[in-house]
């Protein structure tokens, strides 16, 4: 494995790459001019480029052809010794997108040729010193035949392009910035367009464009409305320029992950750019415009100011999140973002930080960097990048932003820059603060309280500690921001601190392991409430009542503490925590029933309030997870809303109708998401699901179509199967509209679901080539349906485990990312620990992939 503390720099840069591409699926031909400079404080040093399944053509220095005992060849690289001095180097090779099914490096898709590179996969194209802090300037030229490759894109701004004859032509591009080949990208094929111009806030006008296959480009639309809102977003927040002429961003059916921020040309996942009203849900046009804000502004937090080393993941990663979403904050409801994020964080972060593959958001060691692009790299390092924001203030976070992308534009940077750029800038001593990067765990915070009549002194006890994990058995206090908030008996807002009254609570800083805060003269026992906007990724342990729940439910200021008191209240019920369940419950079930009802309140954020904690957030919540009493509890609770609220639900699911019949608008895609939490509850009560299915029969909007197609199918309507084949059938030549419903099937919490699962794998829907689809079945089995996936004879885990093997042999990030699914394992309660333990252990010697032997081995050791 690889270890930061190794870190050296190269002993060769590349300051300049001219890249020429034959392109053609069967066998391309890349020609490539490195002009190589050796690092004078490293003489001697022997050349080492890396690359994988290259067919060497021809090698030369300045123009002379190498001998073959001039150098050597071996699985990883090329080693040339005997260099003299900066040279260039000129390499042939060929290769073969057409075999290439691990969708790293060039690889064919639908007829067109794409590439993705972050991160190691450049060295699938061509040799090169395959490292984030070697940054060339760019010049690619593309030739192609112009029948099957009308257009040829690549990085930077265009500089030519013509025919070539014999029906080929070319394109040659020009990217003048430094960057590393993991933003590397070349697109080919026969592709249509959207398009738009924008002036950049340095006077100078962008060409912007989405490309899609023919007859998807109808729906690029909303994709390119987001690149303009985000291009001027971060000119208005962050100050933040575009610097190229061109911005342009391709749907690919047939990609790994999500998206990808090659410089001036964005390769999306076909998922997060196509959209309208018939094939997309709310919810997906939300997450286009996150991701396509993500990728964007990568352009500074990434390409221009880019990584020394990719231990350093989340320095962009991290960043760019917390840049997305205080995106989405600024364009839709800042409380219901921070509420989808929290919940998040808890459901998936949290449990990665307790489980098996926990690890630090930089990592001291890797084996397969692939294994790290995790909620904790991405979300937990977010929520760092949030705390330095909340403890320096927008003001000076900014300035510290500004002198940070300042310092180390062109450059490759660390964590360390980062925190430089924002202690400079505030004055701010934030060594202890980096202790976030290095220490894996949730950190636990504890508050106990007491209250002295007599003086009316009130005193509260904080304490942190963070659990041990794999490899990390001594923890150290970290620094921490603490909102906090003091109410009394009738919900008014206490005054202990007059220097902050924005709402948000008064703060205090952790740094020790315990700490005391003192109040004096208050007339009675106050209700404190703690991390407002969850300002802090803690899990906080104080002892509410559940009357205690109830009052700050209605009067706390902070909005997503309203809703966390909601989540506690419930939480406490399900997994009985509270002396007095039946207070609780009722306690819970009245602060349902107002929200309900409460029409002044975002619908969307009363939504958020039905919804229980999911499985995953209540399997981290306790010390050994229970599978069928978690879900046993939480679906006697729901039932129990159901009953208690019936009328409620029924009145304002009609009384929604209108606004839901909206389009985009805010307030109808509110609306929507109310109504379909009402009729999922209703649909409980109702075996014939005549309301879910009326909704199916007349929806106009995917939101409502699929809304109550989930209801049919989750609650085994007798309409269930007509709906499900009506709807397959009238979206059968969408792949990404048949990845929703074959993800409905798949985690239907049923254990038939299982058997639902093997019938697909038998029909020509599996396509084990394309990831969207391995992860509509796969991933929705194992992260979306817990009853299945955990069924009490181990059939769920084994039939996860038995498509492993031939899953790692096409594309190993894949299958390792599903692998991470058992990640919880060890906190299996009863014989299904065991059960996962020996379907990890039939795995051992089938997998050979470095990104799942990795994986294994974590989740063994
Ligand atoms: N940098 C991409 C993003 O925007 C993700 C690329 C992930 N690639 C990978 N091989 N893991 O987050
Ligand atoms: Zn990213």
């Amino acid at each position: 494995s690889i270890h930061l503390s190794d870190y050296r720099a190269p002993a060769w840069r590349i300051v300049h790459a001219d890249l020429e591409f034959d392109l053609d699926a069967g066998a391309t031909e890349v020609t490539a001019h490195l002009r190589l400079q050796p690092d004078p404080e490293q003489p001697d040093a022997p050349l080492r480029l890396d690359g994988e399944d290259l067919q060497l053509l021809d090698l030369r220095i300045d123009g002379a052809p190498l001998p073959s005992d001039a150098y050597r060849v071996d699985a990883a690289g090329l080693h040339i010794e005997g260099l003299d001095g900066a040279c260039t180097l000129t390499s042939r090779v060929r290769i073969r997108p057409i075999a290439n099914m691990r969708l790293e490096g060039l690889y064919a898709s639908r007829g067109a040729l794409f590439t993705q590179c972050e991160a190691e996969g450049f060295r699938r194209i061509t040799w090169f010193v395959d490292r984030p802090d070697v940054m060339p300037t760019w010049r690619i030229t593309l030739r192609a035949e112009r029948a099957q490759y009308p257009v040829l894109l690549a990085n930077g701004n265009p500089v030519e392009a013509g025919d070539l004859g014999d029906g080929r032509h070319f394109a040659t591009w020009h990217n003048p910035h430094p960057t590393p080949a993991y933003l590397f990208a070349v697109v080919a094929g026969d592709f249509g367009c959207v398009e738009s111009r924008l002036a950049r806030a340095d006077g100078r006008e962008v060409a912007l464009a989405v490309w899609a296959a023919h007859e998807d480009v109808p729906r690029c639309r909303y994709a390119l409305g987001a690149v303009e809102r985000a291009l001027r977003w971060d000119e208005e927040r962050f100050g933040r320029v575009y610097d190229l002429d061109v911005f342009n961003v391709v749907a690919a059916q047939d990609f790994t992950m999500g998206a990808m921020e090659n410089k001036g040309l964005n390769i999306f996942n076909a998922r997060y750019v196509l959209a309208d009203e018939d094939t997309a849900t709310d919810a997906d046009y939300m997450g286009i415009e996150s991701v396509v804000g993500h990728e964007y502004f990568h352009n500074w937090s990434g390409n221009r100011v880019t990584l020394r080393d990719w231990f350093q993941l989340s320095l962009k990663e991290g960043l760019t999140v917390f840049r997305d979403q205080e995106f989405t904050s600024d364009l839709h409801s800042r409380a219901v973002k921070r509420i989808e994020d929290v919940r998040l964080l808890r459901a998936r972060q949290f449990a990665e930080d307790a489980g098996s593959l926990a690890h630090p958001v930089r990592p001291p060691s890797y084996r397969e960097i692939n294994n790290f692009y995790t909620l904790t790299i991405y979300e937990k390092g977010a929520e760092i990048v949030r705390m330095l924001h909340t403890l320096l203030g927008e003001a000076r976070f900014r300035v510290g932003m500004d002198l940070y992308f300042a310092r180390n534009d062109g450059r490759a940077a660390t964590v360390e820059d980062f925190l430089a750029a924002h202690a400079e800038a505030s004055g701010r001593d934030l060594s202890q603060f980096a202790r976030w990067y290095a220490q894996a765990g949730t950190p636990h915070v504890e508050v106990k309280d007491d209250f002295d009549a007599d003086g009316g002194t009130y005193t509260l006890e904080i304490a942190q500690r963070t659990p041990p994990t794999p490899g990390q058995p001594d923890k150290a206090p970290l620094h921490l921001p603490l909102r906090f908030a003091l109410y009394d008996a009738e919900g008014r807002r206490l005054k202990v601190d007059p220097r902050a009254d924005d709402g948000s609570g008064d703060r205090i800083e952790l740094t020790a392991a315990r700490h005391r805060l003192r109040f004096h003269g208050l007339p009675s026992r106050p209700l404190p409430a703690f991390n407002q906007g969850f300002c802090a990724p803690v899990k906080l342990a104080y002892d509410y009542t559940p009357s205690q729940l109830g009052l700050l439910a209605r009067c706390e200021r902070d909005p997503f503490n309203r809703w966390d008191a909601l989540q506690r209240l419930a939480t406490g019920v399900l997994l009985e925590h509270f002396t007095d369940a039946a207070a609780a419950g009722a306690a819970l079930l009245a602060a349902l029933g107002d929200l309900i009802d409460d029409e002044g309140q975002d619908p969307a954020f009363a939504a958020e309030c039905l919804l229980l904690p999911d499985f995953d957030t209540l399997a981290e919540a306790v010390p050994s997870i229970d599978v069928d009493a978690l879900i046993g509890a939480r679906n006697d609770l729901l039932d129990r809303i159901a009953l208690e609220h019936v009328e409620r639900l029924d009145r304002r699911y009609h009384a929604l109708a209108a606004a839901a019949a909206g389009g985009l608008e805010p307030a109808a895609m509110s609306a929507r998401r109310l109504r379909n939490v009402c009729l999922d509850l209703l649909t409980r009560l109702d075996p014939g699901a005549a309301l879910a299915q009326a909704q199916f029969d007349a929806a106009r909007s995917m939101t409502d179509r699929l809304g109550a197609l989930r209801c049919l199918v989750h609650h085994d309507a007798p309409g269930r199967q007509a709906a499900l084949d009506a709807f397959a059938g009238r979206y059968a030549t969408d792949p990404l509209v048949t990845d929703k419903w074959i993800a409905l099937v798949a985690s239907r919490p049923h254990p038939d679901a299982l058997l639902d699962v093997r019938d697909l794998f038998a029909t020509q829907l599996w396509t084990p080539t394309n990831p969207n689809r391995v992860r509509a079945v796969l991933g929705s089995l194992s992260r979306m349906n817990p009853l299945a996936f955990h069924a009490p004879g181990g059939e769920g885990y084994a039939l996860l485990a038995e498509s492993l093997p031939e899953l790692d042999g096409i594309n190993p990030q894949v299958a390792a990312r599903l692998l991470a699914g058992f990640e919880s394992w060890r906190r299996l309660a009863g014989a299904r620990r065991n059960r996962v333990e020996a379907v990890l252990q039939g795995l051992e010697g089938r997998l050979s992939s470095p990104d799942s032997l990795e994986m294994l081995a974590r989740l063994r050791a």
